[in-house]
């Protein structure tokens, strides 16, 4: 993997993610994709090998535009090794995680859906051209365990179990047509495993019984994940220890 996107990586795990593959090989270099890239800060020992690009997943220009400042600087023909979307969203303005029925509000919803699932499939879309080099590629979607439909047990959590489910079933479809153009590859949904970031925050109480993960614990853990992929892995949902999720 010498050449990463990585979407969110204003975010805890994001964030964790490029720091990792950038201190772990010199020959990495990073495409960090985030809304304000002035709010992103690396050490200086990385400059030079990491490029921030302003994206807003819930705006549907802002891929293509990602795209065509991504090609002033990186070549199609260069290509990208790895595709991974640590974007998402759980509670915000507006916005908490649905206990019942009443709960629920279609802005709310739709807002999720933007951040988690679609802005994937867009970015991918975008983003294909840098695909259609020969060496194996590796798209990771940062999914959840409660986009599992097999494992929901539990309930609530509307709109950010059902995005994810989305995003599960868009990494599903695209496992299947991308590779018909773009293989070698896999493309798959990664569970990160609880991390102590601000999208956990608010939950901290309630994941005092979990193993709650610290970002650079995860970070390793999802890389190393990527980094055994492949093309048999390809349209599988993973866990952070490489265990297979039920769809
Ligand atoms: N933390 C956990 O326990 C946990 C568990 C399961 C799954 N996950 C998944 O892991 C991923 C990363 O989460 P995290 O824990 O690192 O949370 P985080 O620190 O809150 O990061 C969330 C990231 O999503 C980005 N984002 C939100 N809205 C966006 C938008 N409209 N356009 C572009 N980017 C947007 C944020 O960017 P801004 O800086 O611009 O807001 C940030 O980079 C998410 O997909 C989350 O669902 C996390």
């Amino acid at each position: 993997m010498k050449q990463v996107l990585i979407a969110g990586i204003s975010g805890a795990i994001g964030h964790a993610l490029a720091v990792r593959l950038l201190e772990q090989d010199p020959g990495v270099s990073v495409v960090g994709l985030c809304r304000d890239p002035s709010a992103v800060a690396f050490s200086e020992d990385y400059s030079g090998r990491i490029l921030l690009v302003p994206w807003n997943a819930a705006d549907s220009c802002s891929a293509p535009a990602a795209a065509e400042k991504l090609k002033a600087v990186l070549s199609v023909e260069t290509g990208l090794d790895a595709v991974i979307y640590a974007a998402g969203i759980l509670h915000g303005p507006g916005m908490a995680p649905e206990k019942r029925l009443e709960d629920l509000d279609a802005q709310a919803i739709a807002h999720a859906f933007a951040v988690n699932a679609t802005g994937f499939a867009m970015l991918i879309q975008a983003m294909s051209p840098w695909l259609r080099h020969r060496r194996f590629k590796r798209i990771v979607a940062v999914s959840a365990r409660v986009g599992s439909i097999t494992d929901n047990g539990f309930g609530g959590w509307y709109a950010y179990r059902s995005s994810k489910a989305a995003l599960n079933m868009l990494v599903r479809n695209l496992s299947i047509e991308l590779p018909r153009k773009y293989r070698p590859l896999a493309c798959v949904a990664v569970h990160p495993g609880t991390t102590l970031s601000p999208l956990s925050k608010p939950f901290t109480r309630s994941l005092a019984q979990l193993r709650v993960h610290q970002p650079e614990e995860t970070a390793a853990n999802i890389l190393s994940v990527a980094e055994r992929l492949t093309e048999d892995d390809n349209g599988t949902f993973l866990s952070w220890d490489g265990s297979v999720i039920p769809w």
